[in-house]
Order: C-alpha cells, then structure tokens, then sequence
C-alpha cells in the first residue's frame, strides 16, 4: 500500500449507514457531553493543533446521505486524510454494509495507486455487553488499508477522543498490521 507523505493537517471524514452515531460521536468529542437530539449533519469541525495529542489541526467532516449526494460524498472521501466508517454494534446490517458497500464505495472515490487508511467505529457499545471485533477479521483481511477496528459510545463518551486520536495517528504514523483498541473505561 503506498501512503501519501504526512501532511501539515489532518482531514478526517466519518461515513456508515444512517443512524449509526456519526454526528452524535462528533459532538460527544466537541462537547463532552452526549445530546439526545442532533442535526442531521455536524458543520465541518477544525480542532486547533495545540490541543490535539500529535498537534496537528485537524478537521473532521460529518457526512449525512439524506443531505447529500453520493458524488458530494465522494468529493469528502477524496479530500481526506483517514476515512472513520462507523456501524452501530447493535445492528449486525450496518457491519455488513462496511464490507458490501463502504469499503469499495471508498476504494472506488481514492486513486488506485493510494489507499487512504480506514479506520473502523463500533459505536453504541453501551447497548451491549460483549465485543463485536471478532466479526471484523475477515473483512480487515480482506482489506489492508483497515488500520484498525474501535469499540465506542459517543452516549457514555467511551473511547470517543481515543477513536479521533487514532485516526490522527493512522495519518501521522501510518503503520501496516491491524491493530485493535479494546473498550477503555
Ligand atoms: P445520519 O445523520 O442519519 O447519517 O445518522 P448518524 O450516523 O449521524 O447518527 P446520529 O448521530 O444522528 O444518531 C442516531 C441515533 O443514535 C440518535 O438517536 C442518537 O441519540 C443515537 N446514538 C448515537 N450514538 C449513540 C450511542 O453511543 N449509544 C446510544 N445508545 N445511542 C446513540
């Protein structure tokens, strides 16, 4: 896989099926508190580099496909750094979509000879009592630029900062085998 040279900013886009969190894990991190009721779409996001772990600005792009179109998405992926796919534990559908859809959905929208790397979000783990990181083996087999599967709740704000964090390191510090971060209290 050929990774693009580390870049002066992070740009870091978060995709998945409708209803999985991606908003709510945006504003959980901005605010630290989880909001019952989001906007369909979080504004574009730039975190100042001074309070970033690598110290990097970094914007993060919420996209919503009941507000936009899948050229417009298109358009986000190829003008970020680190692609977040975020599926909702509790909903085995939204999981399989990252394999069926997502992931070549991405491929497809990146030039052929750079893969951006991807991280994948298992949101709403405050529904429910075990893992799901097993069931991502194969498809991060089958998909190198996967650099690594996080277990989180933007509802209890578990392992949100983290998931950002290593979204920026995936840029920053670009590394090869599949990493997985376990659920931190
Ligand atoms: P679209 O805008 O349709 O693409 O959805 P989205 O992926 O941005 O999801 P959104 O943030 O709007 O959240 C969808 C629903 O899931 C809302 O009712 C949230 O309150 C809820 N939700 C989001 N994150 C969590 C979580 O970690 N745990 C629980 N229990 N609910 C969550």
């Amino acid at each position: 896989m050929v990774y693009e040279s580390i870049p002066r900013t992070v740009r870091i886009i978060l995709l998945g099926e409708p209803g999985v969190g991606k908003t709510s894990l945006i504003l959980s991190l901005v605010t630290e508190e989880f909001a019952e009721h989001v906007p369909p779409k979080a504004e574009e996001i730039t975190i100042p580099a001074d309070v970033t772990p690598e110290q990097v600005p970094t914007n993060i792009v919420d996209v919503c496909l009941n507000e936009q179109t899948i050229e417009q998405v298109a358009e986000e992926i190829e003008k970020a750094h680190v692609i977040c796919i975020v599926f909702s534990v509790d909903k085995q559908e939204t999981l399989n979509k990252i394999a069926s859809y997502w992931l070549p959905f991405v491929r497809d929208s990146c030039s052929d000879d750079y893969r951006k790397p991807v991280i994948l979000v298992g949101n709403k783990i405050d529904l429910i009592d075990y893992s799901v990181i097993d069931n991502i083996w194969d498809i991060a087999e089958e998909y190198p630029e996967v650099d690594r599967c996080i277990e989180c709740s933007a509802k209890t704000l578990t392992n949100v900062s983290e998931m950002f964090y290593n979204a920026q390191k995936a840029v920053l510090h670009p590394i090869h085998p599949i990493y997985c971060i376990e659920e931190q209290e």
